[in-house]
């Protein structure tokens, strides 16, 4: 199949966003040419620097600007000079609702040649795949503040919940969940305290889990989870979470995956109606950026999830399988997980290795 081209938006946004994406996109040429396919990026210089400049994260007619590309492929953003929930509600959350990128996808993995927090445990214990519930729940944004820097003030936070909005993510989960072989499907629930939210999630749970006779499905409460991912990881395969759940959920399975810095996501419509939006989880860390040392792994693997994603099957696991090589050899590891490489010597061994 010759002449194949995908558009990449590319937001490197702040912080070690600008260090990881760039590196990333190095590695993604690298097997595009090896596979006879062409990736057309274009740079969005989007994030906490625009803002400051204009008072916008990015322009008011961002999404239909993005809205022309295959994919758009996001570094992180948050500065210390912005207040925190400005980029989240300037660019990630807008991107994420407006393309109704109703699935982010975030696998759990420790890979070979990487130690694990967890005490004895190896890339068989951790192998698992959070569907996490992307447009909805807790992060609806309903709420509000009164009396403001008064004694008496009052903030309400409202999670928003939806039949539709949970019947989507977990039939996405239980399909998900269905095509692999352990079959297994944990759901994150708390219907003890969240009498109302979480009871009708669990409801849904039960009513779609018909339709999946081959899959086991266990529904836990998301703080037994926690507590599972750490003592019994091995157990878990599919995990389904509401939005915030499956947010603290993620950066927990990051760290027993080894390192933050290791985590991949992909914000997906599976309906392909808008594009999706791969990404690394970690954020910008402004504590270590500007030194080139941040860990472009997550965003690598972010990137081969987007090959994935536009059907670049083979390309995808080759970057996989380089990353492997990589972390097993040793030899071009970045600090947080051991080593004393530079983004930049990291990204060029995968590539190296493909
Ligand atoms: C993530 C991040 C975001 C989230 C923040 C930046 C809003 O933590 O992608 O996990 O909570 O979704
Ligand atoms: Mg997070």
């Amino acid at each position: 199949m010759p002449g194949r081209r995908y558009d990449i938006a590319v937001i490197a946004g702040d912080g070690v966003g600008r260090e990881v994406t760039p590196a990333a996109l190095a590695v993604l040429h690298e097997i595009a040419h090896q596979s006879g396919f062409v990736l057309d990026d274009v740079d969005f210089p989007w994030g906490s620097d625009h803002f400051v400049r204009t008072g916008h994260m990015m322009p008011s007619d961002a999404l239909e600007l993005l809205r022309a590309f295959d994919a758009v492929f996001l570094g992180a953003v948050g500065s210390p000079e912005v207040d925190d929930d400005i980029p989240v509600w300037g660019l990630i959350l807008p991107i994420r609702k407006g393309f109704d990128q109703y699935v982010n996808l975030r696998p759990i993995r420790l890979l070979p040649g990487v130690d694990s927090p967890l005490a004895g445990r190896g890339p068989d214990d951790v192998n698992m795949i959070c569907v996490r519930e992307n447009c909805e729940g807790e992060y609806s944004g309903v709420g509000r503040r009164m009396l403001t820097g008064t004694s008496r003030e009052v903030a309400e936070q409202t999670a928003v919940f939806t039949r539709a909005g949970i019947e989507r993510i977990v039939r996405y989960a239980f399909e998900l969940a269905n095509a692999r072989p352990r079959k297994q499907l944990a759901s994150a629930t708390k219907s003890n305290a969240l009498q109302h939210s979480m009871v009708l999630w669990d409801e849904v749970v039960a009513e779609v889990a018909e339709d999946f006779p081959k899959v086991t499905v266990a529904s836990y409460h998301v703080d037994a989870l926690a507590a599972r991912m750490v003592s019994h990881p091995q157990s878990l395969d599919v995990i389904v979470a509401s939005n915030l759940f499956g947010d603290i959920l993620t950066d927990l399975g990051a760290a027993i995956s080894g390192s933050l810095g290791m985590g991949a996501s992909g914000n997906l419509n599976p309906e392909r109606k808008f594009p999706s939006m791969f990404e690394p989880i970690h954020g910008s860390a402004p504590d270590i950026a500007g030194r080139g040392i941040a860990n472009p792994i997550g965003s690598i693997w972010a990137g081969a999830m987007m090959l994935e994603h536009l059907g670049e099957d083979e390309a995808a696991s080759r970057v996989m399988a380089a990353i492997e090589r990589v972390l097993q050899a040793g030899k071009f590891r970045t600090p947080d997980l051991g080593g004393d490489s530079s983004t930049d010597e990291v990204a060029m061994a995968v590539q190296n290795a493909l």
